[in-house]
């Protein structure tokens, strides 16, 4: 292979740590990231587009001579850019990492992937999909469940599309107020109602062409803002890698169940596939279940994950971009991964911007990924709800767990906040 010219799409910690495990490549040639942060400017060149502005996107490949297009976040893939490159006989040479639309729907629509996991006999949730015309039927088939109800918008609707409330008098108002559009728009229309599972979670992911697929590390993120799993929903906290309840027999049922019935059924419905998917799992009494799929990687999950890959990133999507993944194997890392997120004051509300950060240069027993960061007279800014994480790798998840709380302290910004409990569960 020559030397590659990458394109990243995305601006996150998740694009940050695809930057810095890319540019360790010898393969690599320049790299560029749309938009990118303050991070991402130590290993390429941020280009001033959007993730969806599929037109800018092909001009800037084609003057930059780009061989190979990584898409961070769901949003341009479920609009179809995959599809968009397919489709342009300038830029279809280019290989793309993440599905086609076709494949982006397993994210991109709930009510499809309930539906596929159905055809496939892929453990998941009990559920229902209703419209508003089948108002009454769903009022019919929440009352056949027990308490608590989950909702779930049909739609993308950026982490707001979840519900899980205690009461059936709740439940039903906001089924209708959902189902009206007035909370999530076109979102929130048709609507997923499931039967609650009790138990812990973890993140699964793999890289697949389509045929064959690579297992990269598991991860646990931490989703609520406050200590001891309180408060509101976030974008993620936190994350760990290994998970030690994702022992090797439950890996194999992971495997057996999910993974490999997900990748034999996208593959006999005709879908192809190139890129990662994210298999949100929970595990219910021994027994793995999938609470949802994602076509794309999580972010913090990937800020702890691609850390203990030891392999040529590059290589590996290359392999994907090809369709020669049965070639490939991925060395991993036995060591174990803390990630800390620190988040801006306020989040996950309205939060605070620009605040000056200091002292993340001064880490140096962890890694530092930029989240919400820019670049502003000289200095870094934050510019983001989630504005940086700090990754420290260590021979038992304590060790990584100390390191990581020891130099997080370092890093500086006015009401910066993090979790103090990330990790704290796995150490039992
Ligand atoms: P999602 O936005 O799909 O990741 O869902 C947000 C969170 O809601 C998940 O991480 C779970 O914690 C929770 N959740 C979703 N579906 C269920 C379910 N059927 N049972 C229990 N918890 C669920
Ligand atoms: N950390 C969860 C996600 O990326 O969706």
């Amino acid at each position: 292979m020559k030397n590659t010219n990458i394109l990243i799409l995305g601006s996150g910690g998740r694009e940050h740590a695809f930057a810095w495990k890319l540019a360790q490549s010898k393969r690599l040639n320049k790299l560029f990231i749309a938009p990118g942060n303050a991070g991402t400017l130590q290993h390429g060149i941020n280009v001033n587009l959007s993730v969806n502005d599929f037109e800018g996107i092909k001009v800037f490949c084609l003057e930059n001579a780009i061989d190979l297009l990584v898409v961070g976040p769901e949003e341009p893939l479920v609009r179809g850019i995959h599809d968009f490159f397919l489709a342009d006989p300038v830029l279809k040479h280019i290989p793309v990492i993440g599905p086609q639309k076709a494949g982006a729907v397993l994210e991109g629509s709930k009510a499809f992937s309930k539906e596929f996991m159905k055809r496939h006999s892929i453990p998941t949730a009990a559920y229902g999909t209703f419209t508003a015309q089948t108002l009454g039927e769903a009022e019919l088939f929440l009352e056949g469940l027990d308490a608590p109800y989950v909702l779930k918008a049909d739609g993308l609707a950026a982490g707001k599309g979840v519900l899980i409330v205690d009461t059936i008098e709740q439940a039903r108002l906001e089924l209708r107020e959902m189902l009206s559009g007035n909370m999530l728009g076109a979102a929130g229309t048709t609507v997923v109602i499931e039967e609650f599972l009790a138990g812990v979670e973890l993140s699964v992911f793999i890289l697949t062409d389509g045929k064959d697929y690579l297992l990269l590390p598991e991860a646990k993120d931490y989703k609520r803002i406050g200590v001891g799993d309180t408060g509101l929903n976030t974008g993620g906290m936190g994350a760990v890698s290994p998970v030690p309840f994702a022992n090797e027999a439950f890996m194999d049922k992971v495997r057996a169940r999910i993974i490999e019935p997900t990748v034999k059924g996208l593959h006999a419905e005709g879908i192809p596939y190139t890129g990662f998917i994210f298999f949100g799992l929970i595990k219910v009494q021994g027994e793995p279940f999938v609470i949802e799929y994602n076509c794309r990687m999580g972010d913090p999950e990937t800020e702890a994950v691609l850390p203990r890959i030891q392999s040529d990133l590059l290589e590996l999507l290359d392999a994907a971009g090809k369709g020669r993944l049965s070639d490939m194997r991925m060395d991993i890392d036995p060591r174990a991964a803390l990630t800390i997120m620190l988040v801006a004051g306020g989040y996950p509300g309205a939060y605070e911007k620009g605040k000056h950060i200091t002292g993340f240069e001064s880490v140096q027993d962890a890694l530092v990924f930029h989240a919400g960061t820019k670049e502003e007279g000289g200095k870094v800014v934050s510019a983001g709800g989630r504005v940086m994480a700090l990754t420290a790798l260590g021979d038992s998840a304590f060790e990584a767990r100390e390191r990581a709380f020891q130099e997080v302290k370092k890093i500086q910004y006015e009401h910066s906040f993090y979790r103090s409990d990330i990790g704290k569960d796995m150490l039992a």
